[in-house]
């Protein structure tokens, strides 16, 4: 069994009771950069240094001119409501580069059947769990799967759909990749969602076509949600990274998997809050359902925008070369010391310093360099170990002069 840490909790008031109006949002436990927030705050950095974030996983990379551009042009459209289907130039455009991108037959991606837009695919990811887990699986509490470390949404959407979720550890003895198919058969009978994310947030590892075709088949057999977060695809080190839709070619099925796809690391527009979901045309049809009740559908100038980053190569090879670069940089600094590995894709160092939080807090006194303590990642597992407990989170998401600098001070103050 696992736990999350909940340092600190107090139940939330609402209107000045200490209350909360859904009892299962007490489980939520505080989000890593409020945590970050509570241990460095109080803390002094020291004043002659311009203090540098690497905490936050928001690309600094330029994105390209004709993205303000577009908007511009397209200004007398925010009169209107957009769709929530996205528009047709959107769908095409992204299944244009989905059929590119990972080689898939034409017609397997239908744009009017097998995408729908989100504005960004954090709140997408946390719906889809509200959409994904039914009341009981099994005749059990439904548990939703994820790895451990992980994207801290996940388990969010968890909880807030009343599921239990069960953090399978991800660790350097297994390639930081979780064996779902290894858990108890009771486990997996009662699960009904999995998520899972290739190239990994904080790690790196990228699952290759025999993982995710397992998983696949593993979700087929115990008929649960497979949700693959590829939002880090296209910063890669040597060779693209597989994509899940690519295991479902030969029998041209993807029910029950959902793959979501983002701008904003892809093409440095965090703020533009653009990404999309495919798979699963039945799937899709309950999560525009959903978009019509409550959902947050893209102003239609950011759509257009959209479209045309997806169908723009040249920035995302530009961006990549951008990272080889800091990452060569890292390479040459770091290397041989705090468990330092160059991973096979995404923008995060995952340093092994002995204590995160520790080394977290001595970064940011003597450093002034703000990094993420990877205990805040993770949850504590069966032993009251925190897989995460050993290590830091440095985004390598600034230009390369700022990450010069903040190497030479991470490798001088520790
Ligand atoms: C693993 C992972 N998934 C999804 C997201 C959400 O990205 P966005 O909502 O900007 O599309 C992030 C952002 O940090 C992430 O790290």
């Amino acid at each position: 069994m696992t736990t999350l840490n909940q340092p600190n909790r107090s139940p939330v008031s609402v209107a000045g009771h200490r209350q909360i109006v859904n009892p299962r949002l007490a489980e939520l436990p505080d989000y890593p950069f409020e945590r970050l927030r509570g241990l460095l705050d109080p803390l002094g950095a020291p004043a002659d240094l311009d203090p540098i974030a690497l905490s936050l996983g928001e690309p600094q990379h330029p994105y390209p001119d004709f993205v303000g551009e577009i908007l511009h042009a397209n200004r007398h459209l925010y009169g209107k409501y957009p769709p929530v289907a996205g528009t047709p130039d959107f769908c095409r455009a992204v299944t244009d580069w989905l059929t590119r991108r990972y080689d898939l037959p034409q017609g397997m991606i239908e744009a009017d059947r097998h995408i729908a837009p989100c504005a960004g695919t954090r709140e997408a990811l946390f719906r889809t769990a509200f959409m994904a887990v039914p009341p009981s699986k099994a005749g059990q509490r439904p548990a939703v799967l994820m790895p451990n470390p992980f994207y801290q949404c996940y388990a969010g959407a968890a909880i807030a759909a009343g599921a239990e979720p069960i953090f399978v550890p991800a660790l350097a003895e297994n390639g930081f990749l979780p064996d779902f198919a290894g858990l108890d058969e009771n486990i997996l009978a009662r699960t009904a969602l999995v998520y899972f994310c290739t190239p990994g947030n904080p790690q790196g590892a990228v699952a290759d076509l025999a993982y995710l075709e397992n998983l696949a088949a593993l979700s087929r057999r115990y008929d649960f949600t497979l949700v693959v977060d590829e939002c880090y695809a296209e910063i890669y080190n040597d060779a693209p990274p597989p994509g899940t839709l690519q295991v479902c070619v030969d029998s041209g099925d993807m029910s029950g998997i959902l793959v979501f796809h983002s701008l904003s690391k892809r093409s440095n527009v965090a703020g533009l809050r653009s990404g999309f979901v495919a798979g699963d045309a039945d799937l899709l049809t309950l999560f525009r359902r959903l978009s019509e009740y409550g959902g947050n559908p893209s102003p239609l100038p950011v759509y257009a925008a959209a479209a045309a980053l997806w169908r723009d190569e040249e920035h995302v090879v530009a961006n990549r070369a951008l990272y080889q670069e800091k990452f060569d940089l890292a390479e040459r600094v770091l290397s041989n010391r705090f468990g330092f590995y160059r991973p096979e894709g995404g923008f995060f160092l995952w340093l092994d310093v002995g204590d995160g939080e520790a080394a977290t807090v001595e970064l940011w006194r003597r450093a002034a360099v703000r990094v993420l303590p990877g205990a805040y990642l993770a949850a504590e597992g069966g032993g009251g170990e925190n897989p995460g407990k050993a290590y830091i989170r440095v985004a390598m998401v600034h230009d390369r002069t700022v990450m010069e600098d903040a190497l030479a001070r991470i490798a001088e103050t520790l």
